[in-house]
């Protein structure tokens, strides 16, 4: 029986790849590192043939010895500053009798430019251009660099392959992330703001996947795990998880219906800012005002701001040539959804609080 670790089983991304692991390979034997007991019993009664492990990224020879003992293993779980945890599942890779697999997640944030809103701005290939992105990779300053070279300096004795999303969006089985995880950010920016908003002009392009038709890649990496196919994987294995570019305007544009239905915007016009005011925005939501102490630098306020100024124009080409397709539709056709839940969860947890 095929064993498959699955790290990160409880996220948006990680939730759906469990999800369609268990659905597409329902006689694979799948443990789930889960953080606590809770969270074990939710992804039990949801998967009664999954294993959960009760552990987190700081359990490093719970996860070695896991990885050990699995053929195949899949981190969906955070990368940055999780170095240990990757060596720990490296270390238990190449300590099995045969070679093992591992398929990291990353993120194509190593490859952001400035954050001005322009369009001008280099379209990234993850085949033609792999030279260069292990080249960038390179300087360990930039996000998921110091993780990217782990994974690939293993690739002689465990067959690696890392997945870089671009923006990820879309409703997720997962059991405790079903909402994408840059939604609170975007939702308290946009509270901060009142109307719709983008840095500049909003021209600069996203790549954006839905969240199963990523899941859809690492399912088909492990399909070729499975049939011992060799030719996806090593140092070069790196694999853009993108099926769209949109600009920032015409996301906005998606967006503003919804967010004006539900009240977060109270007017349609667009309003160009800063970078510094959109981090300030995503920080403090409604109690945002121009004067505002801005947040660190390295916070997720920063982060989020950032995210709304770059360009992120990805071609997930190693993915097309393995015979992975897109099947959902364009990403804007999914934000009533998104949205409106979590608005709803969110109102539901305040009820809960004052019950
Ligand atoms: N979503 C995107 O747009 C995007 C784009 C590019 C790259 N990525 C990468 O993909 C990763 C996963 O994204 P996501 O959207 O699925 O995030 P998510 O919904 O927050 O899921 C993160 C998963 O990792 C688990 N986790 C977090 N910290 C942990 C720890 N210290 N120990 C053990 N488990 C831990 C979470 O467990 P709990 O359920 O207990 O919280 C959850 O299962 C991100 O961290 C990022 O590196 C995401």
């Amino acid at each position: 029986m095929t064993r498959i670790f699955i790290i990160g089983g409880t996220g948006h991304i990680g939730g759906a790849v469990l999800h369609k692991t268990v659905e597409m390979y329902p006689d694979a034997s799948a443990t789930v590192l889960v953080r606590d007991e809770q969270k074990a019993k939710r992804l039990a009664s949801k998967y009664p043939s999954a294993q959960p492990l009760v552990g987190d990224l700081e359990s490093f020879e719970l996860i070695e010895v896991t990885s050990r003992e699995a053929d195949i293993v899949i981190n969906a779980g955070p990368d940055i500053t999780h170095d240990k945890a990757i060596e720990a599942v490296i270390r238990g890779l190449k300590n099995r009798p045969t070679k093992g697999y591992y398929i990291h997640t990353a993120g194509a944030s190593t490859l952001w430019d400035e954050p001005t809103g322009s369009r001008e701005a280099r379209t990234w290939d993850d085949d033609e251009d792999i030279q260069d992105i292990i080249t960038v990779a390179k300087d360990l300053n930039k996000p998921h660099s110091v993780t990217d070279n782990l994974v690939r300096d293993a690739a002689d004795e465990v067959h690696v392959a890392i997945i870089s999303p671009g923006f990820v969006g879309g409703m997720s089985p997962s059991i405790e992330h079903p909402t994408p995880i840059t939604t609170p950010g975007i939702v308290r920016t946009a509270r901060a703001f009142k109307t719709p908003f983008r840095i500049a002009q909003g021209e600069n392009r996203h790549s954006w996947i839905h969240v199963e038709d990523l899941a859809d890649m690492y399912v088909l990496l492990v399909t070729k795990a499975l049939a011992s196919d060799q030719s996806c994987w090593g140092r070069e294995a790196y694999y853009f998880g993108a099926a769209e570019t949109i600009d920032f305007n015409g996301m906005m544009q998606g967006l503003s219906p919804v967010l004006l239905k539900h009240d977060v915007f109270e007017g349609a016009e667009m309003r160009s800012v800063g970078m510094e005011d959109a981090a300030k925005a995503c920080l403090y939501g409604d109690n945002y005002t121009e004067e505002s102490v801005p947040p660190p630098a390295d916070s997720w306020a920063i982060e989020i701001s950032i995210l709304f100024g770059v360009n992120m124009p990805l071609r997930a080409t190693r993915m097309a040539k393995l015979g992975w397709k897109a099947q959902k539709g364009p990403i804007v056709g999914t934000f009533d959804e998104v949205f409106s839940s979590f608005l709803r969860s969110e109102r539901e947890a305040v009820d809960k609080d004052k019950a």
